[in-house]
């Protein structure tokens, strides 16, 4: 990697009491660079992301980001720095329209910033702010719906604007494309690779689906049963015959 990583673990493990969930695992992900975790069923991702992220503090193991040391940073402390990420759950307020949740995040994303305008601009300036993280996911036109009025795809654009209201250099999502149908995750996939090009957001992503896999991420780790098993871009992963057996099969060839 030619690049400072915009995030470095180096030996990262974490135990549910005495369950040794993941154990061992160091990696990067280089600025602008789409990567992605893959693994089957509970091989750990969650529990990965929660622990780099700050959701708990990891047993073992460091996590650096834009040369930080943030082991056990809490959530909303990295936030403001930068580092976001999106739960394998949708996570919006329902009875808000998609534009006063989009409100929200950058009321507190300019909190300090925007202090000493009056009211009014302060009002209008937040707005279009919001209209242009809506259009960059494009829901615009659903900004005055209830958010829970949405199909579930478009819930899933509001919460991806929600993220991107707050500016971040790096955002990791858990499984964004988790129950959609194939032509929402299209939608998703094809976002995600915008977004990433035009707007030079890092996209740091776990995931079930190989096809999503395979057409988003130049650089793909492999996690099964707790521990990284393989690691490269899709041709690599692909041919690598420990990921076929493990965890592949079939799709392998899909
Ligand atoms: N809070 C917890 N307490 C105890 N065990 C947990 C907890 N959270 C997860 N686990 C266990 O840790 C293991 C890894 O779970 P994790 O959710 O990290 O996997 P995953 O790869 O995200 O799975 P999935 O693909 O289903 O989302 C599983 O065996 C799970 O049952
Ligand atoms: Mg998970």
């Amino acid at each position: 990697m030619s690049e400072t990583p915009i995030l470095q673990i180096e030996n990262l493990g974490h135990s549910y009491g005495r369950y040794l969930v993941i154990r061992d695992i160091s990696l990067a992900v280089a600025p602008g660079e789409l990567t992605a975790l893959i693994g089957p069923n509970g091989a750990g991702k969650t529990t990965f992301y929660n622990a780099v992220s700050g959701h708990f503090r990891p047993t073992r193991g460091r996590v650096h980001f834009n040369g930080r040391d943030i082991t056990g940073v809490p959530a909303h402390k990295l936030v403001p720095m930068g580092l976001l990420r999106s739960f394998q759950i949708t996570n919006i307020f329902p009875n808000l329209t998609v534009m006063e949740n989009i409100l929200v995040p950058l009321v507190l994303h300019h909190r300090k910033g925007f202090a000493f305008l009056p009211s009014l601009r302060r009002k209008k300036k937040l707005y279009r702010e919001a209209e242009e993280v809506l259009d960059k996911v494009g829901i615009l036109s659903s900004a005055y719906r209830l958010a829970n009025e949405l199909p579930y795809g478009d819930k899933r654009l509001v919460e991806m604007a929600i993220v991107l209201a707050r500016n971040p250099k790096l955002v990791m999502l858990d499984e964004p494309t988790a129950g959609m149908n194939p032509e929402e995750t299209e939608r998703m996939i094809h976002l995600i690779k915008e977004l990433a090009t035009r707007f030079g957001t890092t996209f740091f992503l776990t995931e079930h689906d190989m096809k999503v896999v395979f057409s988003v991420a130049s650089m793909i780790y492999v996690l099964h049963q707790g521990v990284l098993l393989a690691q490269g871009d899709k041709e690599a992963i692909r041919a690598n015959t420990a990921v076929r057996e493990a965890y592949l099969g079939g799709s392998a060839r899909d």
